[in-house]
């Protein structure tokens, strides 16, 4: 185990293991691992040094680079940094480096777009209205992503089937749109399965995780979620169901995001 404090509840002062909470052994899951592994080395095999790892240092892209690199591939990684993300999630850079030995390549926003967005419509503009907040993510994400993707023909996610009912029918690999294949290699793992094997091969994790927050995004934009309540229910919390996606799972082109006022 990881970590040794298993049983705190929400609510309570003291953080909770996620391990604890979320790890599951169940059926079929070797066979998914193994499938897993599968997908990648198929991706690398197709794609070659073209491939990259779009890590939001979360958990299952934790594992996600944990295979990689038992798999031996050069596989670059590389996280979209917003200007807003917590400390914890920062903290991971330097751990997935002195793990793995692996230095994650880090993609910001352009600076004096931030700087405009924040004079014009303040720190706190993503709860006024899904415009403003769509906008944000904009700026501080798909253009990013944009530059993070150039000259790759494909990247690996860890989106998963059963993380939201838009994700549903995700599959290990799929076109994005834009010409690039996005492969998802725990496209049908469950989140136990993803704890269980942070838990068995000791992967270094997002220290929010311990404290109710099973999916991250950036601080403005991530909240800790109660008992019973679904696994995305602390992002965009104010929002309707429907728009609960910062747009990476559904990229525009860079005409789209000139048009939308965001130079690419
Ligand atoms: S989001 O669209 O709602 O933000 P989510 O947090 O579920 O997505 O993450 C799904 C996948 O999108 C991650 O596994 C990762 O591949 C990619 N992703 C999300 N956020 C980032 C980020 N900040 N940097 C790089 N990739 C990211
Ligand atoms: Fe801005 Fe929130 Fe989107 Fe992050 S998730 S880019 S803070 S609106």
């Amino acid at each position: 185990m990881n970590s040794s404090n298993h049983s705190a509840l929400p609510g309570s002062a003291a953080p909770s293991s996620a391990i604890a909470l979320y790890a599951r052994t169940t059926d079929g899951f070797q066979a998914r691992l193994a499938r897993s592994r599968a997908v990648l080395a198929e991706a690398f095999e197709a794609h070659g040094k073209n491939l990259l790892q779009s890590s939001s240092l979360g958990a299952e892209d934790m594992v996600i680079t944990a295979l990689i690199a038992e798999l031996g591939l050069p596989v670059t990684v590389a996280t979209l940094d917003t200007g807003r993300l917590n400390p914890e999630t920062l903290a991971l850079l330097a751990q997935i480096e002195a793990r793995f030995g692996v230095k994650v390549e880090v993609f910001k926003p352009v600076e004096e777009q931030v700087v405009r967005f924040v004079r014009e419509r303040g720190e706190n503009a993503m709860y006024e209205s899904l415009a403003l907040r769509k906008e944000c993510c904009a700026i501080r994400k798909l253009e990013p992503l944009s530059r993070m993707l150039a000259g790759r023909s494909a990247w690996i996610t860890g989106l998963r089937r059963e993380q939201s009912a838009n994700r549903a029918d995700v599959p290990f690999s799929e076109p994005d749109g834009q010409g690039r294949t996005k492969i998802n290699p725990l496209a049908e793992w469950s989140w136990g399965d993803v704890w269980h094997f942070i838990d068995t091969q000791q992967v270094p994790y997002n220290a929010l995780h311990d404290q109710f927050m099973p999916s991250i995004g950036c601080a403005p934009c991530t909240r800790a979620i109660a008992v019973g309540e679904d696994f995305r229910a602390g992002r965009w919390w104010w929002e309707g169901e429907n728009a609960k996606e910062c747009g990476l799972h559904q990229a525009k082109s860079n005409e789209e995001l000139k048009k939308s006022g965001v130079q690419a």
